[in-house]
């Protein structure tokens, strides 16, 4: 129909992928018989979606895909993967990805750069995409690790490495926990997002106040708190929004209503934009997940340009990059 080619076509922005969820079930295979990891899924049922009983059942095979990307050019090829395959061929011109060191324990960190960023350059000449990186914490550990891995990216500090990140599962890691490594990364000039997917709206006061957060992942709760959502339309603060992965199944929290709560916090006025999380591991894709919205909430074009405007505003490039970007 007209409205996917529309779709399709549409330049987007995305702000909100993690690099381990990127990663194509065929290749998932291929690292592990590289390296002699025995899965006892195949491709075809790796990423059976319909089995995530729940978020920490889904974090599980993350943690196998994590396990399987164990050398420098491993690193390279999934970001190759991700930016080309994942992201220049739905039209996806610039991406912010979180990378989520916790998630390979055995590569040293200088490793795993090297390899990103390799991955970034032949993105980059190959397909024209632009893109950058976010350094995830996991929440399920302790805020003296997540002190030690902000302290490891500003010793390596690139300037590809533009912000930090806080995933996992948010029951199991409240944002105050991480006051210090924010504090510090802060300080070193990092952009600064979390995860809040969900939890209560007071969750993202705690994201602004005491974490220095300039956007939010997710954030689905903040419309349950008129107060806290006009101070975000107020201080422009971006949501990035995840429709298809947020609405499979109990992972969420919200996910009997991700679609609904979307269009409650467009209307809200709120700085809404549309990215995958982990494309293949929930079925979906950049355009796919324009496209849901545009079934689900009957958005035209004009709304889902609005999404990737407001993505350029909430990304962390400087203002002469931005405005070269569309
Ligand atoms: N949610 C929380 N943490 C994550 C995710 C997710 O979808 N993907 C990678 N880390
Ligand atoms: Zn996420």
């Amino acid at each position: 129909p007209a409205v996917d080619a529309m779709v399709a076509a549409l330049p987007k922005v995305s702000l909100h992928c993690h690099l381990i969820g990127t990663v194509a079930p065929a290749t998932v295979v291929e690292l592990a018989a590289k390296h002699g990891v025995p899965l006892d899924r195949g491709a075809h049922d790796l990423y059976d979606h319909g089995s995530y009983e729940d978020l920490g059942e889904f974090l599980r095979v993350l943690d196998v895909v994590g396990s399987v990307i164990r050398d420098v050019d491993d690193f390279h090829r999934v970001t190759y993967e991700s930016l080309v395959a994942g992201g220049a061929d739905h039209n996806v011109l610039y991406r912010e990805i979180q990378l989520s060191p916790p998630g390979h324990p055995e590569v040293p960190y200088p490793r795993i750069l090297e390899g990103v960023v390799a991955g970034l350059r032949d993105a980059r000449t190959d397909s024209g995409i632009d893109a950058r990186l976010v350094v995830g914490i996991n929440r399920e550990r302790s805020g003296a690790d997540a002190v030690e891995l902000v302290e490891q990216v500003i010793e390596h500090r690139i300037d590809e490495v533009v912000g930090i990140g806080l995933d996992y599962a948010e029951v199991n890691g409240p944002p105050g926990r991480f006051v210090e490594a924010y504090r510090l990364a802060g300080r070193a000039g990092l952009g600064r997002t979390a995860h809040s997917e969900s939890g209560p709206p007071a969750h993202v006061l705690t994201l602004l106040d005491e974490l220095g957060c300039s956007r939010v992942d997710h954030g689905y709760h903040v419309v349950d708190d008129p107060e806290i959502t006009a101070r975000c339309v107020a201080e422009r603060i971006p949501f990035t929004c995840t429709p298809v992965s947020s609405d499979i199944g109990r992972y969420s929290g919200s996910g009997d209503g991700t679609h609904a709560r979307i269009r409650q916090m467009v209307d809200a006025g709120l700085l809404v934009t549309i990215d995958s999380d982990d494309p293949p591991m929930f079925g979906t894709d950049p355009t796919h997940d324009y496209r849901v919205l545009a079934h689900a909430l009957g958005y035209r074009r004009d709304q889902l340009a609005a999404f990737t405007a407001n993505a350029v505003e909430a990304c962390w490039l400087d203002a002469t990059s931005k405005a070269d970007l569309l």
